[in-house]
């Protein structure tokens, strides 16, 4: 059994308001993107990594990983319009068996550490789909949009909610044929896991952190600027 990873990178990462997609704004001296493969390459028992960016970051995005080592283990493909597209073209790369896992996590998060990709890996074992989640520590309301602003319609338990993060892993028989039926009926997913919940499957959750949070707008440099510095 092999383990892959797809890190889809084609984002335009617009909110950031920066002049370059954010998985390439620098952390500590390193582009974000780095950081994020150095994660996935700790891992032992990963066999491949697979990043999708915007066709004309792939030279530029091979030219980083052969800078910082990882040439031999990273393969780059285009992305796509969306981020289900650009995962199902990394997907489309990969020739693997029906039982080998494949684990999707947004480039944009690179406080991931090796200790939850190897948990999420672990719950893909026995459950075949799982994710990682975090707890809500708010009170989580349900919203209409009105003409006037959001009016609150409903109060959700918070016990019955996790926020959802990434890492997301699944058997490649399962998610490639969730995703090849969610792209033929034209729907389209902000996650993996939803396409899967889509097939039917049970998907399980393995504790998240918020220090792998998705680097989305401006002050989200410095707060992964201080979570780095933390680790040292
Ligand atoms: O847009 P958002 O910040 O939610 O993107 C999450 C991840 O999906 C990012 O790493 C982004 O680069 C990636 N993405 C992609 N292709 C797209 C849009 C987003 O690979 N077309």
């Amino acid at each position: 059994m092999n383990v892959y990873a797809i890190l889809p990178a084609a984002g335009l990462g617009t909110r950031m308001a920066a002049d370059k997609p954010k998985q390439f704004l620098t952390l500590q001296g390193e582009p974000i993107l780095i950081h994020t493969l150095r994660a996935f390459a700790a891992v032992a028992r990963m066999n491949g990594i697979i990043v999708a960016v915007q066709p004309h970051e792939i030279e530029h995005t091979q030219a980083l990983a052969a800078e910082f080592g990882f040439a031999s283990r990273v393969r780059v493909v285009a992305g796509g319009d969306n981020r289900q597209e650009s995962v199902s073209n990394g997907l489309a790369a990969l020739s693997a068996a029906a039982d080998d896992i494949v684990l999707v996590h947004d480039a944009v998060r690179p406080l991931i550490d090796a200790a939850t990709i190897e948990r999420t890996i672990d719950a893909v074992i026995q459950h075949g789909a799982a994710i990682v989640g975090l707890p809500a520590v708010d009170t989580i309301k349900q919203v209409e949009r009105t003409a006037h602003g959001a009016l609150v319609s409903a109060t959700i338990p918070r016990e019955y909610v996790v926020l959802a993060q990434t890492p997301q892993g699944f058997r490649y028989g399962l998610l490639s044929k969730a995703l090849a039926d969610a792209n033929a009926e034209g729907f389209i997913g902000t996650d993996e896991a939803s396409v899967v919940e889509r097939a039917g499957h049970p998907v399980a959750v393995v504790a998240g952190s918020q220090h792998n949070f998705k680097v989305t707008q401006p002050g989200d440099i410095e707060l992964a600027e201080f979570y780095l510095s933390q680790r040292r």
